[in-house]
């Protein structure tokens, strides 16, 4: 995407969302962006050796660090989405992402707050509404164009979900079905790409699966994991597809922290906090308590 047209999406979306405070403003407009943009292509493991010789862009991403200078991190998710973001017995979003983005808080030395709001509002109210997001949400170009993302910490695939006896079991079965997604998701966009297909679109996906019970759908298409969880939870009613097997084909995804664009500080500070997590095992112990295996 041109630089202008980044410019000028980001001041719609200002406009959206009401938001317009100073700090947003400048660094949404950081005409740097696209260099950024292109940083977060190469392999996430080197980015942040990168974003250490900075040089100047260092100096500039002081000057935007502020977000966590009053000692909370608001962070955005969408708890409809086990293991990694779910509502807990006690009302509050739980699951493995909201365990790593505490603890990645806690080396920050910042306290947490969490806004629990509909997955296709992040990306846009990073900035306003919340300071970063993390929702099992994957990277795509189309995201990196609004916000810049952490280094890699899950990888992912979509899975399909279809009732216990369909004859649904390849990419071209799904060709002119009704298929149930969560809205905003790249399940969502996987079915713009399918001929003659419908996509019902819910804000949860569990209503999604529900309707695929119900008969109103005819397959759901969501990530792997969470898939693997209403699986489970209705295992004598459903059954998956590998969505990455040679009967379907779809792509890996890998899941990112999505932070304000041109943050280089931000980035870098939860960059080298999430390199800790992973050497200390603390990342490891999280996914054998929230996602197993
Ligand atoms: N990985 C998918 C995406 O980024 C789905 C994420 C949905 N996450 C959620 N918390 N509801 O589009």
């Amino acid at each position: 995407m041109k630089k202008s047209a980044v410019v000028l999406l980001l001041a719609v979306t200002m406009a959206f969302t009401g938001c317009g405070e100073e700090k947003d403003a400048s660094q949404n407009a950081d005409t740097s962006a696209d260099e950024k943009v292109d940083l977060q292509g190469g392999e996430s493991d080197t980015q942040s050796e990168n974003r250490t010789d900075l040089g100047e862009d260092a100096n500039a991403a002081d000057a935007n660090s502020d977000v966590l200078a009053d000692g909370v991190l608001n962070v955005g998710t969408n708890a409809e989405f086990p293991p990694f973001e779910f509502v807990g017995d006690d009302g509050e979003p739980d699951g493995f992402d909201m365990a790593l983005v505490k603890a990645i808080a806690e080396k920050l030395g910042v306290e947490v707050q969490v806004e629990n709001m509909e997955f296709d509002s992040l990306v846009a109210s990073i900035g306003s509404k919340i300071d970063i997001a993390i929702a099992g949400m994957t990277v795509t170009d189309e995201r990196k164009a609004m916000v810049d993302f952490s280094d890699n910490y899950y990888e992912a695939v979509q899975y399909v979900i279809v009732p216990a006896d369909s004859d649904i079991a390849q990419a071209a079965d799904l060709e002119g079905k009704n298929i149930g997604v969560q809205l905003g998701t790249t399940g969502d966009f996987i079915v713009e790409d399918i001929k003659d297909a419908t996509a019902s679109q819910y804000n949860k996906a569990v209503d999604a699966v529900n309707d695929l019970r119900n008969g109103r759908v005819d397959a759901v298409i969501i990530d792997k994991n969470p898939a693997q969880v209403f699986g489970e939870q209705f295992k004598d009613e459903v059954k998956l597809f590998d969505g990455e097997s040679p009967e379907f084909g779809f792509e890996k995804e890998y899941y990112a922290i999505a932070m304000p664009k041109g943050d280089e500080a931000l980035a870098k500070k939860i960059n080298d906090a999430l390199a800790e997590l992973k050497s200390d095992g603390t990342f490891d112990e999280l996914v054998s308590q929230y996602i197993g295996n």
